[in-house]
């Protein structure tokens, strides 16, 4: 396989049903190297699915591949490079020191790696080493699964809803971090707050029932108005795939 073609993430013939629910219905999707894409839509639309999709975490028909790998054939590879911020964090029994410590390891990180990140979203990670995970408030979850995916300077960060629960000040603090992340690192956030992440993305693709009814690549800060959506949280389901994503996945825990 060329490697040129392949680069980048490729969406072909993506289908997923959950029982009667066609949650994806046919998505082809190619975001190249370096690009930074918005997945909008209301609610059920399939934008977690799709992002779950793209981290191997859900098995669909169709294919996805990572720089020409395929995630479900061989996820370790595919998802070496990829970071992940679940729209709800999985109530973890563990510790946030244990949960850190967890997840550096497995990307070649430090604890103070994402205790700096963390800071910058007003979260003191070395006073909260003893609390349960399940124990922190939903924004200071999101924030911890933000400022692990970015200190894993992964070439490619995927965000689900990432600035949904957090306060003014941290949601400034992520668009500024995402907007520091090198140019050549692949973003693909979901977000019904299009004015919000306007700024960091250059390409907006919008599902409506599990397709892609809009696909515009866009001057960066141009406004735009889209459906609002509500969180949605999928019922737990068990493991499927072994890779560190699955760690922070809800429907893992
Ligand atoms: N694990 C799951 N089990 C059953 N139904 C699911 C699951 N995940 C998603 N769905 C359904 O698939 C559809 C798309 O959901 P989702 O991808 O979460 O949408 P969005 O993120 O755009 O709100 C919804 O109807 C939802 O109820
Ligand atoms: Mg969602």
């Amino acid at each position: 396989m060329s490697e040129r073609g392949t680069r980048g993430i490729h969406v072909g013939g993506a289908k997923k049903r959950f029982g009667a629910v066609v949650a994806l219905d046919g998505v082809d999707l190619t975001i190249a190297p370096g690009e930074r894409v918005a997945l909008v839509g209301t609610n059920g639309s399939g934008k977690t699915t799709l992002l779950r999709a793209l981290a191997g975490l859900v098995r669909i028909d169709g294919k996805v591949t990572i720089d020409g790998v395929d995630v479900a054939i061989e996820p370790e590879k595919a998802l070496a490079h990829v970071a992940y911020v679940p729209q709800i964090a999985p109530p973890l029994e563990a510790s946030v020191g244990d949960v850190v410590r967890v997840f550096v390891g497995l990307r070649g990180r430090t604890f103070d790696d994402v205790a700096a990140t963390a800071k910058q979203f007003g979260l003191e990670l070395s006073a909260l080493k003893k609390t349960r995970m399940r124990d922190l408030s939903g924004g200071m979850k999101q924030k911890l699964l933000a400022a692990m995916a970015l200190a894993a300077k992964a070439k490619i960060l995927l965000c689900d809803e990432p600035t949904a629960n957090l306060d003014v000040g941290a949601r400034a603090a992520f668009v500024e971090a995402v907007r520091q992340m090198p140019k050549e690192t692949t973003l693909v956030l979901c977000s019904h707050r299009v004015d919000e992440v306007s700024v960091l993305v250059g390409r907006i693709v919008e599902l409506r029932d599990g397709k892609v009814v809009r696909d515009d690549v866009r001057e960066l800060r141009e406004p735009r108005a889209f459906e609002g959506d509500e969180l949605h949280e999928p019922p737990p389901r068990a493991a499927r795939t072994a890779t560190p994503l699955q760690l922070l996945d809800p429907e893992v825990a």
